[in-house]
Parts: structure tokens; sequence; C-alpha cells
């Protein structure tokens, strides 16, 4: 069994099965009381058996765990308390990836991938608006035209626009006040630097699944300090793409004895947040489905009162750090907490969620047979790497050795729907040009009027570079399915 020490107190030491990494988790307590450190120990735990891990750094701590600690005497004595034997000082191997490119390599995706369901939520459309955004997308899937760029779908908007009479019959009304308001909210997201988010080339998954010379597991470590706070949604929809990637393109494994890959989503409320029902029930049945792929699932948020029930009833590992409980309110939240743990008479779970430390939580794991252990309160086992954030400097030579390097940095701008449909209309004002010149011409290509498909499917088969050259075929968060890539 490949074991993963959580932490302990007093001969009890709680030490998890690794081969339940795919069983999901949660990390939650009020602010300060030990939330991130314990994300920190926990990837570090699954990277030195081998396991690559995603995280997301929110408040930019979290980057130290690519360098050793340097112990303290507060470390030592937890390191008594729990009865740690060979505590190792050391760094794990971390490549750093930022969606603003200042902090990390670049994290993109095209539009196509992304698809109209994400996609939609992001720009926080509503119904009707989200049916003309699905119109975009069934238009250029049929025809196996990439979006690639947020000036692709631009394009491919007006272009819808300019042809809504041609469009109604086989894809119906395409108002132009939804299209108006879609390209405004595209506006928002670009002001957001959503941009250079989208576009090529693209994040290989691969890449977040790496393991380094020695076995040990890569932390893929986002930076999200200033995603989250300029643009939260764009957060969310990136952890909801990602996960919805993994599930539709990794094998489904059979009983292994550790995860392939476990994601952390910190700030997790995020991903639930105004998200619509079609939405959270697609989420919860693909966390449901991912464990087969030997992905686990660490979700981190104050209250675990924030994630839906459906699957804080799935998670195998729960980790409580201390809530506070000044209000009713409150009082009511430690209370749900309380009962969601497995009893222990030896404990008072409502009163010890108010009394624990920094560092100390209420645990509980799964045993063997999947049913949860019985709740303990021990205190989590500092990190061996070093605890807040590596200096500017740190930073950059990280990146510099980092295997990916000159991977991702420069943006390729090949041709895909905005090259496409500018390409088109001026071919058009060509033909209009030409047909001034020459009438009888013109009323034989007006003669066999092609439908609008077999017009885009002709213009998208000459420019191959930026097509699938098929029907695109979309899976269950609406990304891409088959390897396109
Ligand atoms: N397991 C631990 N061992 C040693 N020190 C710890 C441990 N957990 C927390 N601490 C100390 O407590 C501080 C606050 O912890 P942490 O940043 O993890 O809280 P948090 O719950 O993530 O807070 P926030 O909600 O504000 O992000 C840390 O900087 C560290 O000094
Ligand atoms: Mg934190």
């Amino acid at each position: 069994m490949q074991e993963i020490l959580i932490g302990g107190q007093k001969g009890t030491q709680v030490i998890m099965d690794a081969a339940m990494g795919n069983r999901h988790g949660m990390i939650s307590g009020a602010t300060g009381t030990g939330k991130t450190v314990t994300l920190q120990t926990m990837a570090e735990a699954f990277s030195k058996i081998g396991v690559p891990v995603f995280l997301a750094d929110i408040k930019g701590d979290l980057s130290g765990i690519a360098l050793a600690a340097q112990p303290n005497d507060k470390v030592n004595e937890r390191i008594q308390q729990i009865g740690i034997t060979g505590f190792q000082p050391r760094g794990n191997p971390s490549v750093f990836w930022d969606i603003f490119a200042k902090t990390g390599h670049p994290v993109r995706t095209t539009i196509s991938d992304m698809g109209p369901l994400l996609l939609g939520n992001l720009l926080e459309l509503n119904d009707t608006q989200s049916g003309v955004l699905y119109t975009c997308f069934k238009i250029a899937d049929d025809n196996g035209m990439l979006l690639l760029d947020l000036k692709d779908l631009r394009a491919m908007l007006t272009w819808m626009g300019d042809n809504a009479k041609e469009l109604q019959a086989e894809y119906g009304n395409v108002a132009s006040a939804s299209l108006g308001a879609i390209q405004r909210q595209l506006l928002v997201l670009e002001e957001q630097g959503a941009d250079q988010f989208f576009g090529e080339p693209a994040l290989k998954l691969a890449d977040f699944c790496k393991t380094d010379f020695s076995g040990n597991g890569v932390i893929s470590v986002l930076d999200a300090t200033v995603l989250t706070t300029k643009s939260p949604k764009l957060y969310a929809t990136f952890l909801l793409w990602l996960l919805s990637e993994l599930f539709e393109n990794l094998p489904e494994v059979g009983n292994a004895d550790r995860p392939k890959l476990v994601l952390f989503f910190d700030e997790a409320h995020l991903l639930f947040d105004q998200a619509p029902k079609a939405l959270t029930d697609k989420i919860e049945q693909i966390v449901r489905l991912i464990r087969s792929k030997g992905v686990g699932v660490y979700f981190i948020s104050q209250s675990p009162l924030d994630i839906p029930e459906d699957i804080l009833g799935q998670l195998g590992l729960k980790i409580q750090h201390a809530l506070r409980a000044f209000t009713p309110k409150d009082q009511q939240v430690v209370k749900s907490v309380a009962e969601n743990f497995r009893n222990n008479p030896a404990i008072n779970t409502v009163e010890a969620i108010q009394e624990l430390k920094t560092g100390e939580a209420l645990v509980s794991i799964l045993n063997k047979d999947g049913s949860p252990t019985p709740v303990e309160r021990i205190f989590i086992r500092p990190p061996e790497s070093q605890l807040g954030p590596v200096s500017t400097q740190q930073r950059e030579e990280i990146i510099g050795r980092s295997p990916f390097k000159g991977q991702y940095e420069q943006v390729v701008d090949r041709e895909s729907a905005y090259e496409m449909l500018k390409n088109k209309a001026l071919h058009e004002a060509n033909e209009q040009e030409a047909e001034r010149d020459d009438k009888p011409k013109a009323s034989r290509s007006s003669q066999n009027r092609q439908s609008v498909s077999e017009v885009l499917l002709k213009s998208a088969a000459r420019t191959l570079g930026s097509t699938v050259g098929r029907q695109i075929i979309r899976g269950l968060l609406g990304s891409l399915l088959g390897g396109r890539r």
C-alpha cells in the first residue's frame, strides 16, 4: 500500500491509502485556519509517490511548494507531536502556469474546445442568448470549422447577423438583439484579459500529467491571484473545462494503487456560483465518473456547504479545520458539518469544530470497504516544502528550467473562422464586382444557390489547416470529443 500520512496526535496517526486517492475529498475551514497548508501537505504527499498534481494558487502563498522548508521550533514540535520519522525538507518538482503569461507558462484553450455550455455560463447569457450561441457553434461544428480565439467567435457572430435571413430555414431565428448582447459580453471578457486564454498553442493535457526523472509527480501550479480577483468566472470556467477535458480524454483505469492525477480546486464555491442547474448536474456527473479514470478531485472552501450535496456525498476524505459560530446561522452550519462526519464517541464534533487551533483538523478517511472512518481530531503534518511564496527571482529560475519552456509562450494565429470569413467576404465582393462586368455569369450563380452549410463547408475545406474536416462531436460539458490534437 502507498501511504499518505495526513497527520496525527498522541500515538494516533491518520494514514490514507493512496489507492483511495481517486475517491475525492474536501478541505474546509474558516479563513486562516490552515486550509492552504493542508493542501500543500497533501499535494506534496501525492507528488512524492509519483502522482502528478494540479493546484491553483489563489493568494500567491503556495509557490513555496517548489522549495525546501526551513524547519523551525514550531515545525519540530509538530513533528514530535505527530510522531513523524524521516522528515526531510525538500522542494517538489513544480511547473508554474499563468493565464496572463506573467508568472508562468500561459494556459490556453480554443473557443471550439470549450464549447457553448461553458462559454455561455462564462458570458452569463440568458436562455435566448445561449440559444444563439449554440446555433453559432452548431454552424461551426456542422462544418468542421474551428473557432480558435475570441476574434473568430466575433467574426462568426457578425457573419450570422449579416446572414440571419439565409440562416432562418436551416437554423431558426437568430435575433440581432441576442447577437449584440453576446458581443457586448465578449467585450467585458476581453477587458478582464480573457482573450489571452483563448487561442493556440492550446494546453496539452499530457503536460499536466508528468513525473520527473526520480518518479515524483510534477506539481502544476496555476497562479490564480489576479485571475480570481479580476475574473472569478473565468477561473471557475477553466477548472470546469480542465475537469471535462480530463474526463473525456483519459482512458478508464482498473483498480490502481494510486491515482493518475489529483486536482485541488481552491475557492471551490466559485465553481457552482450562479451556475445553471443543467451545468451543476453535469459537473456532479463528471465528478462521479472521473474516479474511474484515476483522477481525484479535492475541493477547498470555507464551508463544506458551499459544495452541492450530491458531490459532498461522494467525498472519501474530509479535512475540517475550525469554523466560527457567532450567529445562529453559523451554529446551524457547524451542526450540519458535524453531522456529515461519522460519529466518534470520544469526540464532541460540534464543540471540537469550534475549538480547533490553526493546522488542527477533524478528519475522516475511507476504510478498505469504502465506509468512512469515525472522525479523528489531529494535527496536520507540516509540509517538507517552504511555507509562503517563492521570491520573484526564484520563480524566474524555476520557470527558466521548466521542461515546457518556449512551448507555449508564442501565440500561433493559424487560419480559422475569422480569416475564413474575412476571405469569404473579400471573395464575395470580388464576385459582385465581376457580376457588374459580366451579367450572364451572375444569373448562373444565383440560379443554383447553395445552402449556408454548403458554402461554409466549401470555404472550410479550402482552408484545411483550420478544420477538422468532419463533424465535431461534443462531450458532457460540451468540450470537443475525440483526438483532435
Ligand atoms: N499544518 C501546519 N503546520 C504548521 N503551520 C501551519 C499549519 N497550518 C497552518 N499553519 C500556519 O497558519 C497560517 C495560516 O494557514 P493557511 O494559510 O493555510 O490558512 P487558510 O485556511 O488557507 O487561510 P485563508 O482562508 O485565509 O486562505 C500559515 O501561514 C502557517 O503559518
Ligand atoms: Mg488559504
